[in-house]
């Protein structure tokens, strides 16, 4: 059933204004900005934000918010060492949550919270965005229907480049408000499992700081990380980050037994070449507006239609594991055993 919903932001920093945007721009049959719950006293609000909601009251104290009873969702957009305790209390006040991506800061804290609301009714999902990229859809589409045949190998790199790490980078992680290797990668990571299927069954990493360490002594948060590992269903992976480049990509190739799929998740086009020689280029247009390449608007829409479907299960909770495990385990230097991990909260059946 179709429900208006009257939708509690906690956190109005710069996500938090990017998804209430959404929602007034793209999505206003489904609902609306109701509440606004920041410590910071007096957010600035764009223009947009100001005019379509005149009258939202703002709280410095999420429990406030959580007290209206008119709201029935929230969109939680603080860093990740709050999203545990914000999120069992949204839950235990009756509210479906959609919680930021990194979801936690500590593999104990994903496993908590993966066995909060996988014992109870509750509407919860994590915001992850990447898989609704035009070109993450259409990749997904093309490997489920085994264009390239069994996938052997996926090659996936991420480069955020200087300008960007300067913009964003250093003004969010200099003053430790998690880490740059946990908030970039669990998006590529959490991809490349969806897209092929499966889980990290072994990973080995390392990250280093190379250039940004001009903040007094120590060296900010790692720059750069390599990954490398194979997942449950057999397929090897490599995952690369870097801020240390000169342009913002992401680059991802997979070799299956009958040919290759490489794309820019950034762009709208994937390139297939087959292991006969012939090739072609497939079209994958951004037919939505919005943030992240229209994904925002996609994943908010998925998220609202859970909502309506009276699902009173939380949505893909796995993903509270899978999504951190592999940069966490990258952060540790050594081969961790993921797969492992990860069966034993799940269940031994998990494929
Ligand atoms: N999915 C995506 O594409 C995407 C994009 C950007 C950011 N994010 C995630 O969103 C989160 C926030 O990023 P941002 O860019 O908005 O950061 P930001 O610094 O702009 O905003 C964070 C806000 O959280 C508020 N806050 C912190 N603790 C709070 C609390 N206990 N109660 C209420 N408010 C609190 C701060 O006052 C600040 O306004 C991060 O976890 C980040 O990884 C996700």
């Amino acid at each position: 059933m179709q429900t208006y919903h009257r939708i509690g932001f906690i956190a109005f920093g710069q996500r938090g204004q990017q998804l209430a945007e959404t929602l007034v721009n793209h999505l206003p049959e489904y609902g609306c900005p109701a509440a606004v719950a920041d410590l910071r006293k007096n957010p600035v609000v764009s223009p947009l934000f100001s005019f379509r909601c005149p009258d939202i009251p703002f709280f410095t104290d999420y429990h406030d918010l959580l007290k209206m009873p008119e709201i029935d969702t929230v969109i939680v957009s603080t860093y990740e060492d709050t999203h545990l305790t914000i999120v069992k209390e949204a839950i235990e006040a009756g509210k479906a949550v959609y919680c930021e991506k990194p979801i936690v800061p500590t593999l104990a804290q994903a496993e908590e919270l993966y066995r909060f609301v996988t014992s109870r009714e509750c509407r919860f999902q994590i915001g992850l965005n990447l898989p609704n990229f035009p070109v993450s859809l259409k990749l997904k589409e093309l490997l489920d229907a085994k264009l390239i045949g069994d996938l052997i190998l996926i090659r996936s790199a991420c480069d955020v480049g200087q300008t960007f790490a300067r913009s964003f980078l250093i003004n969010k992680f200099s003053c430790r408000r998690g880490s740059f290797i946990t908030a970039k990668l669990t998006h590529d990571t959490d991809l490349l499992q969806h897209l092929a299927g499966s889980y990290a069954e072994t990973v080995w990493g390392s990250a280093s700081n190379f250039l940004w360490r001009r903040h007094g002594e120590e060296a900010m948060t790692d720059d750069t990380a390599v990954i490398a590992g194979v997942l449950h269903n057999g397929t090897m992976f490599t995952q690369t980050l870097t801020s240390c480049g000169s342009s913002y990509e992401r680059k991802f190739h997979a070799f299956g037994s009958r040919g290759e799929i490489l794309a820019d998740l950034h762009g709208s086009s994937i390139e297939v070449r087959y292991s006969n020689g012939r090739s072609e280029t497939l079209p994958a247009p951004n037919l939505s507006g919005g943030g992240h390449n229209g994904a925002d608007l996609v994943t908010l829409r998925s998220f609202l239609d859970y909502l309506d479907s009276g699902e009173r299960k939380a949505r893909w909770p796995e993903r509270i594991l899978s999504s951190v495990m592999i940069p966490m385990a990258a952060l540790e230097k050594r081969l961790v055993e993921t797969g492992k991990w990860y069966r034993s909260i799940v269940g031994g059946e998990a494929e």
